[in-house]
């Protein structure tokens, strides 16, 4: 069941969307070569803590961080370690969720360690790029599918693929609920969208093919051909007035 928020969930699921991006800001600004994926972490969540929230993702089916830090090849889920040391050339995903007065923000970005390979930073670009192409068609009347569609389409002219074993999801009281938000579909199918429903939306994009690996750690996503992956997410209300993302920062518009 999709469940339609009231507005005064609306106003706290505002305030949990602006601790998430204020994490976000803080991870951001610590990003460079030699700084370990912990080192994130702590930081992530002492933001979120601050803020009288707290880490959506910790102890979440066990997980056992509070945010995912997902470098290169891996996809998602990935769980940062002290042994694990951002270097030139990488690109991180930094995945955050936060918890404040019962309700959930999330959303996740990657960037590029130092200079990359310019065929990196198009990955990134395309994969922020299609979020905002399926934004387009998050409002009354559309359809899920709509999204979906969009999304897909707009990686695929991109020579690149949406990965499938994942989705995006409803977000509120619950980090993921009703409905799965897919990165492929089709067109005029799908649940209606209509006012006050709360979307995760999160592109997981490939520049090989889309297939997924899970490692021993039962977390860790990687691509099966060791291809490139990136992540783009933001918790998207759907207003009366068209999409607001409530996890936006002042400077991921
Ligand atoms: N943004 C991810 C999601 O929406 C984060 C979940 S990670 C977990 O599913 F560790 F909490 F599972
Ligand atoms: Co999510």
């Amino acid at each position: 069941m999709i469940h339609i928020k009231s507005m005064k969930e609306i106003e706290v699921m505002k305030k949990a969307g602006a601790i998430t991006a204020y994490a976000h800001k803080v991870a951001r600004q610590m990003i460079r070569p030699g700084i370990s994926t912990s080192e994130l972490d702590l930081a992530i969540q002492q933001a979120i803590v601050q803020h009288g929230a707290t880490p959506s993702f910790l102890d979440y089916r066990g997980y056992p961080a509070s945010s995912c830090i997902s470098l290169n090849d891996t996809i998602i889920h990935g769980i940062p370690s002290k042994n694990e040391i951002l270097q030139e050339g990488d690109i991180v995903s930094i995945d955050i969720g936060a918890c404040f007065d019962g309700y959930h923000g999330d959303a996740a970005r990657t960037y590029g360690v130092g200079q990359i390979d310019p065929q990196h930073q198009k990955l990134i670009d395309v994969t922020r790029q299609s979020f905002f192409e399926g934004l387009a068609h998050v409002r009354e009347g559309h359809r899920l599918g709509d999204v979906s569609q969009t999304i897909q389409r707009y990686v695929e002219q991109n020579q690149m693929s949406v990965v499938r074993m994942f989705t995006g999801h409803g977000i509120g009281k619950e980090l993921h609920e009703d409905p799965a938000v897919p990165n492929y579909g089709t067109a005029g199918r799908g649940p209606k969208l209509e006012p006050n429903m709360v979307l995760a939306i999160e592109p997981m994009v490939n520049l090989g093919s889309h297939h997924v690996k899970v490692l021993d750690d039962e977390w860790t996503v990687k691509t099966t051909d060791g291809s490139l992956s990136a992540h783009y997410e933001h918790t998207v209300w759907i207003s009366p007035d068209g999409p607001v993302l409530l996890t936006a920062g002042d400077e991921d518009e």
